[in-house]
């Protein structure tokens, strides 16, 4: 078999992880437009990562490690690399997500290395299939999840495919990298409520404006018809509830309140900080990640924890019903039989 021939790519000697870090970290708190708001997904990868992470590897490393593209001092090689990392400089920040400029300069970079790497492997007896220099390689995530990488891997250039076991991830990876490039540059041909009738002709339908405007006009048509009251009970109004712990002597009960939450809320008994670390919802005393995994899990294995219930859906009339928990209830909860249990193996080591 014939070797192939990989020139060292920039992911295996540098990274700008500073300003890699400095976007993911901004990237968090972005909900316009960001595929977060489109469906929750628990592991999501952040795109500036996925984009850095995937263009490091299509592109060759200046260096010429490996052997090949000798000729360039070492001092050459770094101005070449510090070229590269200022274009993940820029196309990490948030706000050039669809600069195409930028965009442009990334693809044309990776159009580039590969065109190297073919002309290395031209002689490879699979070169026509594998090393066709105006074909790049297409991308593949098995395991794509919230589709970070399949996505970016698109916006680059690449042709993308994902997969997944769970069908709520495959639907999320339709949804942005299959469903939206059909409709890509497309003019919208939604109805147009009869008080937007003079709304612009020459608008800007790049990429996927045409079809944001599209969902737009279908929810308003949706919000404005008969449909509204037909699919009424699938959306039910949501009125904030939260499940308040109430402390009483040396117990706790919990209760169920509507309205804004307290602030912090969210973060339940959860202490500040990376890592599994809590306090406890009585004395407020800190229970370490370490503490939980040693101590807490041999509790478990003793059969020594217990368990509370918490709060209690029921489906009403009008939606959601949302009821405290008394102590009938849990002694009902804690009488209920499973019909099913899991089958598999237990990892013993996590
Ligand atoms: C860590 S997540 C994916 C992370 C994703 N690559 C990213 O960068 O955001 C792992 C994914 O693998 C999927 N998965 C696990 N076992 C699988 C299998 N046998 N076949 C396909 N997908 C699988 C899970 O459903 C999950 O979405």
């Amino acid at each position: 078999m014939t070797a192939v021939k990989t020139p060292k790519k920039l992911i295996e000697v540098a990274l700008p992880l500073d300003a890699i870090n400095a976007a993911v970290a901004r990237e968090k708190s972005i909900r316009h437009g960001h595929p977060s708001t489109l469906h929750l997904w628990w592991a999501r990868r952040p795109l500036a990562a996925a984009r850095a992470v995937i263009f490091a590897q299509m592109v060759n490393d200046p260096g010429g490690e490996h052997g090949y593209f000798s000729g360039m001092t070492k001092a050459q090689a770094k101005v070449k690399r510090d070229e590269l990392f200022k274009i993940i400089e820029d196309l990490v920040l948030w706000e050039n997500t669809n600069n195409e400029e930028v965009l442009g300069r990334a693809r044309a970079v990776i159009w580039e290395s590969w065109r190297e790497t073919c002309e290395l492997n031209k002689r490879h007896p699979q070169a026509a299939e594998l090393f066709d220099p105006e074909k790049l390689p297409a991308f593949h995530d098995p395991f794509a999840g919230g589709g970070a990488l399949p996505l970016e891997a698109q916006r680059l250039g690449l042709e993308s495919y994902a997969s997944d076991l769970n069908p709520v991830a495959v639907t999320i990876n339709k949804a942005m990298i299959e469903i939206l490039p059909r409709f890509a540059g497309r003019k919208p041909v939604g109805p147009l409520s009869p008080d937007e009738k003079q709304a612009s002709l020459h608008e800007d339908w790049s990429g996927a404006k045409g079809l944001a405007e599209d969902v737009r006009r279908y929810i308003q048509l949706i919000a404005m018809s008969r449909c509204r009251l037909l699919i009424r009970s699938c959306f039910p109004v949501r009125r904030g509830r939260y499940v308040q712990p109430v402390i009483e002597g040396d117990g706790y009960r919990f209760e169920v309140r509507s309205g804004a939450w307290p602030a912090g809320a969210e973060n339940g008994t959860k202490a500040g900080g990376r890592g599994a670390n809590f306090h406890c919802l009585i004395s407020r005393a800190p229970v370490s990640g370490s503490y939980i995994k040693a101590e807490v899990k041999a509790e478990g294995q003793a059969r020594r924890l217990g368990a509370r219930l918490m709060a209690i859906v029921a489906e009403g009339m009008r939606g959601r019903v949302y009821l405290a928990p008394t102590a009938e209830h849990e002694a009902i909860a804690r009488e209920a039989k499973p019909t099913w249990r899991p089958d598999g193996e237990v990892p013993a080591k996590l």
